[in-house]
């Protein structure tokens, strides 16, 4: 079934206007934790939907060990919006998984609106994820032998939605993605870029509180990238979500507010963009994204 998008999801027109280079935070504010740095500029942000405290992660035994994550703190607000870049091996996807709560940290705490993650026991936790997180895994991650509607509408009915009323949501998202004509089209009938587009209507369709993407954009287009990475940032901030977006690309991550790189597990700084720009997307110098 195909449905009209709503007013509300007319399709977008990419911004090109040029944006200024991000803001690195004063020097006089320690580099080390990203969510203090915020705080200490006296910008007043609402409380925070997600905080990471102390995130540790290891992985493997003995002699193998590698660290992924090595003390990580990490506040993010509602319709507020977060980029971590950062090398390959960083951690950036291992950080993303802890905030969602699909990987436990070796240790650390995240709390989802004061609710330490941990204290859930796996149905609670699969409940919140379901209803609240929406995640757009760095491979997509869709089910081969369902369509792309019925990717969409899968969880929000394990969430308790009625069918009809995820399909004309998802027909909804899946249309404003410019997916309308392949609702019935299974992943392997879809381009990569497509199917990545898919994963990104099945992450929003819940309208979540916070939506967690890693590198949404990797599989498109530069033209239709801005246009979905748009459609992405002002979804979150019109349903007042928050994003958190790991991208390798200084362009993408201008969608965002907020830019954080990290290095070796660790982040190592934060830039705000201000708030004039913040939420658009365009070209813009990327020499003023790290020092
Ligand atoms: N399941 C795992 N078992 C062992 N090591 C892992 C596992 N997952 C990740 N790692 C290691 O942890 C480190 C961080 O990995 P992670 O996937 O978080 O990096 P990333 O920053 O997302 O990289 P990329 O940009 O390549 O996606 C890497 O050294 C990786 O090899
Ligand atoms: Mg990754």
């Amino acid at each position: 079934m195909n449905t009209s998008p709503s007013a509300d999801t007319a399709p977008f027109s990419p911004q090109s206007a040029p944006l200024p280079v991000p803001q690195p935070v004063p020097s006089s504010v320690p580099q080390t934790h990203g969510a203090h740095q915020v705080a200490q500029t006296g910008i007043m942000r609402p409380s925070p939907v997600l905080s990471a405290r102390g995130l540790l992660q290891s992985y493997g035994t003995g002699g193998t060990t590698t660290r992924a994550l090595d003390g990580v703190d990490l506040d993010i607000a509602r319709a507020d919006s977060l980029a971590v870049m950062g090398p390959s091996g960083c951690g950036k996807t291992t950080l993303l998984h802890i905030l969602a709560g699909i990987l436990t940290p070796t240790s650390g705490t995240v709390l989802h609106e004061g609710t330490d993650l941990a204290s859930l026991g796996d149905r609670r936790r699969t409940r919140l994820r379901r209803s609240d997180f929406g995640f757009v895994f760095q491979d997509g991650q869709l089910l081969p032998e369902l369509t792309a509607l019925e990717n969409v509408i899968l969880p929000r009915m394990l969430g308790g939605t009625s069918r009809r009323a995820a399909t004309a949501e998802a027909a909804s998202w899946l249309d404003r993605l410019g997916l309308s004509g392949m609702h019935d089209r299974r992943p392997t009938q879809l381009s990569g870029g497509q199917a990545q587009r898919v994963a990104i209507a099945r992450a929003l369709a819940g309208r979540p509180s916070v939506v967690f993407a890693d590198e949404p954009t990797g599989a498109l287009d530069q033209a239709t990238g801005q246009s979905v990475l748009q459609i992405l940032a002002d979804s979150c901030r019109d349903n007042g979500a928050a994003l958190v977006m790991v991208t390798h690309d200084a362009q993408v991550a201008a969608a965002c507010r907020r830019t954080v790189t990290m290095q070796d597990g660790r982040i190592a700084q934060e830039f705000v963009r201000p708030a004039a720009t913040a939420g658009t997307t365009g070209s813009h110098r990327t020499d003023g994204a790290t020092r």
